[in-house]
């Protein structure tokens, strides 16, 4: 790494702009990742999400603006771009005959590494799948499989990774697994974009969160800097008629919630 690119940001957008046909997708769109952090971008279904995170991982070019990746521009410098990328899209890269341990060995020499073993054996501890590393694939869980298939596209150690909708379609089991490993990169030093519809999922993982709404970032801070821009909550003090359950709580002089009015 030189020195300019460690003191630049990871990932710089200056507004990209992209259509298709007649439907204006983005519209301007600007950010900046540091390097190391997790980055979140929250919009919903059909927000431009995968757009521009293809557009950042030189799978699709911008009608206007401007992206560069680790100090190198999307448009004038592509491969190197892919080399300091990983992209992890909704739909898994997994080949289900193989074993763990063998989907992992194939892409270290797909990527003419030494040792593909080695490397293989390493993720499979990284990501917790030693145990399932000789079964097929076919036989993992939704969240094995998507940590297997994160583990694929760490191979060779890329700066920084796109995870697109990383949990999506995943039980809650699995997403909190997933979202331990996202975690677990990024102490480790590697800088993550994630896309998500899912507050909670920006609020559990992201340093900085940045909502895509109708083709622009209409928001982009910290988790505590979001929650300010919510009015000061505010005491009001009402006059209740007591309801049924407030009688029948008294009467009893208990604390146990009528049958059908339990929390949710
Ligand atoms: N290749 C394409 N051709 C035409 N329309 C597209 C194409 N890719 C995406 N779109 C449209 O662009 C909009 C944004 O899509 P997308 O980036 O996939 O959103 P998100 O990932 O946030 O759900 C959607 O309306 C989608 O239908
Ligand atoms: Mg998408």
């Amino acid at each position: 790494m030189t020195a300019d690119q460690a003191l630049e940001p990871a990932i710089r957008v200056r507004g990209i702009v992209k259509s298709f046909k007649d439907l204006q997708v983005l519209r301007g769109v600007d950010f900046d990742v540091t390097a190391g952090s997790i980055f979140a971008l929250l919009g919903s279904n059909g927000a431009g999400k995968t757009t521009l995170v293809r557009i950042l991982s030189t799978l699709l070019k911008a009608d206007a603006g401007t992206a560069t990746i680790h100090g190198f521009d999307v448009a004038a410098k592509p491969g190197e771009v892919r080399e300091s990328i990983s992209l992890t899209g909704q739909f898994a890269a997994i080949d289900e005959v193989l074993t763990g341990r063998e989907n992992l060995v194939l892409v270290a020499k797909l990527r003419h590494l030494k040792n593909p073993g080695a490397i293989a054996d390493d993720m499979l501890a990284r990501f917790s799948l030693t145990e399932a590393g000789n079964r097929k694939a076919t036989t993992y869980s939704g969240g094995m499989r998507r940590r297997l298939d994160i583990a694929m596209s760490l191979i060779g150690n890329p700066p920084i990774i796109f995870l697109d909708e990383p949990t999506t379609g995943l039980d809650p089991q699995a997403r909190i697994e997933v979202w331990q490993t996202v975690k677990e990169l990024a102490r480790t030093g590697t800088t993550v974009l994630l896309t998500t519809q899912h507050l909670d999922e920006a609020e559990q993982l992201a340093d900085r969160i940045a909502i895509l709404h109708q083709g622009i970032i209409i928001q982009n801070g910290t988790l505590a800097e979001l929650e300010q821009l919510l009015p000061p909550a505010k005491v009001e003090y009402i006059e209740k008629q007591p309801s049924l359950e407030d009688v029948f709580l008294a009467l009893v002089g208990d604390t146990t919630v009528p049958a059908g009015k339990e929390a949710r």
